[in-house]
């Protein structure tokens, strides 16, 4: 008789109310426990290796050791622009420390340091995060991601590998974190302190899109006028900023870029060294960049991602360029137009990205030999002007997702890497830009190394001439020769 349990149908009414209720109360209880299951990790994230860490130093030394931020003439410098810390097992080079309180990374905040180390498993290590204007810290354990792939080489111990390091603790509302040290052991010296880097927005809104140039290094080659062009072309694009990084470059570069930094704060230039025992003479490390590609590209990861985290919440999009590269759109006249339209319709199929990227395409030097037609129509543009004058490439692309550019996304990703997202806080994922509206236009003598044997029957063969550039020609032009003549680089 289970089917039967009510005997009137007033008993019925009542249970069911009943049973309302007692399943309204369950689900508040439920929530309940969940509420403060959350909150009880939370505070057990933030004190479990903080009393873990006190009730050490008792044992160690019979009483709390103070542990002080140390000093600046303590602190073990590297090269210049690096902190050493030697662990039991391992040496780590820290570059820069930020602070990581994006939507996306839930209830907790993150202190990220960008750091080389001669390990690929480094040992466990604590942060101690210091705040301003309380004397005590708070210690948490540090957890690691690796900046590269075992795949790309150099994937051994004693070798220097790009990492990330992350500090993580429950977001605070009142209290700013102003610097890092690490440390493997607690109440050992500090000898490691860095500042944390949060740059934000004066008035709260974000800039569409900055650019990045990784370690410049051009000791002999004066590329000053391309250089203008280059950075001038990108400001008519509607680029804002764009961070240089420099190891060393001719003085008529400079000049350029000094110029720029000065005058126009359109350009921020900032020197680097490579860390630990590698060469930083001039000489010595121009060689060593070209020979050891793969520490070359190990060390850059490091301006890349240091540019990133400088701007999270500065500009919507990061984009990471060589002087030789640049996004063209092919239907817009600037990238804001193009990527609002891409938004648009990528928002209209539901698709989201941490990245979007512009295909290949070589304008390789001398494409236009042997051909008289071509040169028609060049007499109105400066022979100087590089870009301008190189109207003829490739017929193919570069296969698709190789030497790609991306706009990188700056609420969504924790790693990036030269063309694509390598960490982000979802899976990746890179959507292509469709080639009828834009492309990444490289302007090189030859193809690169990898591609060398195939130069001549993939990119040199068929060839077209792409006049989008000229769309920009009469202010680049214009810009450009007006700067020229102040720099007395004009005769
Ligand atoms: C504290 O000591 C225990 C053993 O005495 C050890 O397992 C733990 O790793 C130590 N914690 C820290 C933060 O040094
Ligand atoms: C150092 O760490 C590596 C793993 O990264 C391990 O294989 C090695 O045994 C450790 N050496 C010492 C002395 O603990
Ligand atoms: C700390 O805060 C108090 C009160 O807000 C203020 O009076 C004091 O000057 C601050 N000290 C420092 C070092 O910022
Ligand atoms: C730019 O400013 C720096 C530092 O103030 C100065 O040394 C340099 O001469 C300036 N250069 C130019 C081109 O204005
Ligand atoms: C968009 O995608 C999400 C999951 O990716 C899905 O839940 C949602 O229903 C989709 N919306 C539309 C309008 O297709
Ligand atoms: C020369 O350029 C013209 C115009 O682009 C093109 O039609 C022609 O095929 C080219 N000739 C050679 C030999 O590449
Ligand atoms: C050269 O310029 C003229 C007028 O500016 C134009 O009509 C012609 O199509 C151009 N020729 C080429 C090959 O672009
Ligand atoms: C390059 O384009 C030509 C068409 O012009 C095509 O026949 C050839 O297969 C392409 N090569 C590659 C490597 O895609
Ligand atoms: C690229 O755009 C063209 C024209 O708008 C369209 O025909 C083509 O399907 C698009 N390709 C991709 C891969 O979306
Ligand atoms: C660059 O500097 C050199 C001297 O180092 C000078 O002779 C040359 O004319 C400069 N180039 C330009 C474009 O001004």
């Amino acid at each position: 008789m289970v089917y039967f349990i009510f005997k009137s149908r007033s008993e019925f009414r009542n249970s069911r109310k009943n049973i309302l209720i007692f399943f309204f109360r369950l689900l508040s209880i439920i929530a309940f426990i969940l509420t403060w299951s959350y909150f009880i990790f939370l505070c057990l994230l933030h004190f479990k290796t903080n009393n873990n860490s006190l009730q050490n130093l008792s044992k160690q030394q019979g009483q709390t050791c103070r542990i002080q931020s140390p000093e600046s003439i303590k602190i073990d410098y590297n090269n210049i622009y690096w902190q050493r810390f030697q662990s039991s097992n391992g040496t780590f080079f820290f570059y820069n420390a930020f602070y990581d309180d994006r939507t996306l990374n839930g209830a907790l905040s993150t202190i990220r340091i960008l750091s080389m180390i001669d390990r690929i498993s480094p040992i466990k290590i604590y942060c101690r995060i210091w705040f301003s204007n309380i004397s005590n810290s708070i210690i948490t354990l540090a957890d690691y991601h690796y900046i590269w792939s075992q795949q790309w080489g150099n994937y051994e111990d004693k070798i220097l590998q790009p990492f990330l390091i992350n500090c993580p603790f429950p977001r605070q509302k009142h209290l700013q974190p102003y610097f890092v040290s690490l440390f493997e052991k607690d109440c050992t010296e500090i000898t490691n302190n860095l500042q944390i880097i949060n740059n934000r927005p004066l008035n709260k809104n974000k800039q569409s899109f900055a650019v990045c140039v990784k370690g410049l290094e051009f000791l002999h080659d004066d590329l000053s006028i391309r250089l203008i062009e280059w950075i001038e072309l990108l400001n008519i694009l509607g680029v804002k900023k764009i961070f240089f990084y420099e190891f060393d470059i001719h003085p008529n570069m400079s000049k350029v870029l000094q110029y720029y930094q000065n005058e126009t704060k359109l350009v921020h230039v900032q020197k680097l060294s490579l860390p630990g025992s590698q060469p930083n003479s001039p000489l010595e490390r121009k060689k060593y960049l070209q020979q050891k590609i793969i520490h070359r590209r190990q060390n850059e990861i490091i301006p890349y991602n240091d540019c990133y985290y400088k701007n999270i919440y500065l500009y919507d999009y990061i984009v990471l360029l060589d002087i030789d590269e640049i996004i063209i759109p092919l239907q817009h006249l600037n990238w804001l137009d193009m990527i609002y339209d891409l938004e648009k319709y990528f928002a209209n199929i539901n698709q989201s990205y941490d990245a979007l990227s512009a295909r290949h395409i070589y304008f390789l030097d001398n494409l236009d030999e042997n051909n008289n037609t071509i040169q028609s129509n060049l007499s109105i543009v400066p022979s100087y002007l590089h870009m301008l004058t190189h109207i003829y490439r490739s017929f193919n692309y570069t296969k698709s997702g190789s030497y790609i550019k991306s706009f990188f996304h700056t609420e969504r990703i924790l790693a990036v890497h030269n063309h694509y997202p390598l960490i982000c806080f979802s899976k990746c994922q890179t959507r292509e830009i469709n080639v009828t509206l834009a492309h990444l236009q490289h302007y090189r003598k030859d193809c690169v190394y990898l591609l060398q044997k195939s130069c001549q029957n993939d990119h040199r063969l068929n060839r077209i001439r792409d006049t989008n550039i000229w769309r920009f020609k009469n202010s680049l032009i214009q810009r450009t020769s007006l700067l020229l003549r102040k720099l007395n680089f004009l005769r």
